[in-house]
């Protein structure tokens, strides 16, 4: 995903649409560094116009030889020589006008394939993207969530996910899915240095022909054995082998589940319209903030959204100070499915909760949401008008 830096946010909104969808903007170059730290997949970083020249070429400079599949294109009011010629010896790989859309995007578009032909396709530095689900709350849809969204991502087999049963203790993932493992995360306690694909391999059970598992303890005791590092291990083990690590998680901020926090790339918290659930989400978010975890990849997807309780989305998005990204209605069709162990994203895709997850899965990668199973009925102009009509788009 392109990297975009310009103090005005004006500027942000104006460079944006010019590259690709799920870009991430950062207002200040200094948080630029960090951001590229924990990213090393990242192909190109566009430097707006208020970004000083002296500030871009010490940049580019620096990461000529360091990151050379990333490619830096410096975006100015006017393109004269003299900057050109600053550019050049830097090693910034581009400099356009920002009056010149087209050739910014060319640009991007030069820079990712310069980017596929370094590191070749599909990359031998392969980074699969951490999504985890979390609520500080028992009970609201964490499990549910997590293995619909996982199997949303997977897209039929078009994306490699793996979901991953951080509720160490009480984990129902496996449950969910009528699965039966015969290895679970447990099996690698005390092989923490030895972790690579072969033995991630062995642990994973495979549901369907599109999602694995890596499932819980089968007895609670076991979690306490689970150290942070086993588990930043694994995830950053199973980063290389897939495109998606969906991390379903216990509420609470536990060891393992900070250790997941910090290794998240977007991070799905859950909240219902309950006043002791938003009070509990309210000090997550704090938490999260504090810790300096997925900001402006924080997603809050709100489950049974539609109960009358007295409050609405306004009020929970003002409690919480975030924009609801996503709501889900109650459906005693989905409590069905999981007495069933038959996640509804399978067992149906039209309904109007599979849609809303792919549509909420596919702002996560970026990419246009998934038609519904080709082998399933299409929609009705009833229900396409009913779930357009109960669940929001993001503001
Ligand atoms: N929107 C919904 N409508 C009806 N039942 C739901 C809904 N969301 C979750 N459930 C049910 O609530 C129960 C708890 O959900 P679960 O995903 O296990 O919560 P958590 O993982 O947060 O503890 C499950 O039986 C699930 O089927
Ligand atoms: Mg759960």
């Amino acid at each position: 995903m392109p990297v975009v830096v310009d103090p005005k946010s004006e500027t942000i909104e104006e460079l944006l649409p010019t590259v690709p969808a799920g870009a991430h903007a950062i207002d200040q170059m200094d948080r630029l560094a960090a951001w590229l730290d924990n990213r090393p997949e990242e192909y190109v970083v566009v430097l707006g116009p208020h970004v000083e020249q002296a500030d871009a070429t010490a940049l580019a400079d620096g990461m000529r030889l360091t990151r050379p599949s990333t490619s830096v294109i410096l975006v100015r009011e006017e393109v004269d020589a003299q900057t050109l010629r600053e550019a050049m010896h830097a090693g910034i790989r581009d400099v356009v006008a920002i009056n010149d859309p087209q050739s910014i995007k060319a640009a991007v578009d030069r820079a990712y394939q310069l980017y596929v032909a370094l590191r070749g396709p599909g990359g031998a530095m392969h980074q699969g993207r951490i999504v985890t689900v979390f609520s500080p709350k028992g009970g609201v849809g964490k499990t549910t969530v997590s293995v619909n969204l996982a199997l949303a991502l997977a897209d039929r087999g078009a994306r490699k996910v793996c979901l991953v049963d951080l509720d160490l203790a009480f984990g129902d993932v496996a449950i969910t899915l009528q699965l039966f493992p015969s290895h679970t995360i447990e099996h690698a306690i005390g092989s923490e240095d030895a972790i690579d694909a072969p033995l991630l391999e062995t642990l994973l059970t495979r549901h369907g022909d599109s999602v694995m598992v890596l499932a819980a303890p089968n007895h609670p005791d076991v979690r306490e054995r689970v150290t942070p590092m086993l588990v930043s291990r694994v995830l950053k083990g199973l980063r290389e082998s897939f495109d998606y690590i969906v991390v379903d998680t216990a509420p609470a901020f536990d060891e393992q589940t900070l250790t997941a926090l910090d290794e998240t790339d977007e991070c799905v918290i859950i909240a219902t319209l309950d006043v002791p659930t938003l009070k509990n989400v309210k000090v997550a978010l704090e938490t999260l903030e504090m810790l300096d975890i997925a900001r402006d990849h924080r997603h809050l997807l709100l489950n049974r959204a539609d109960d009358n309780v007295g409050l609405g989305a306004e009020r929970v998005e003002s409690i919480l100070g975030m924009p609801v990204a996503s709501m889900v209605t109650t459906s005693m069709d989905i409590a069905a499915a999981t007495n069933a162990g038959q996640p509804l994203m399978s067992q149906n895709p039209q309904h109007a909760f599979s849609a809303t997850l792919r549509e909420f899965s596919s702002r996560l990668t970026g990419e246009p949401a998934a038609p519904a199973s080709a082998a399933g009925r299409p929609q009705t102009a009833e229900e396409a008008e009913k779930s357009g009509r109960r669940f929001r788009r993001k503001k």
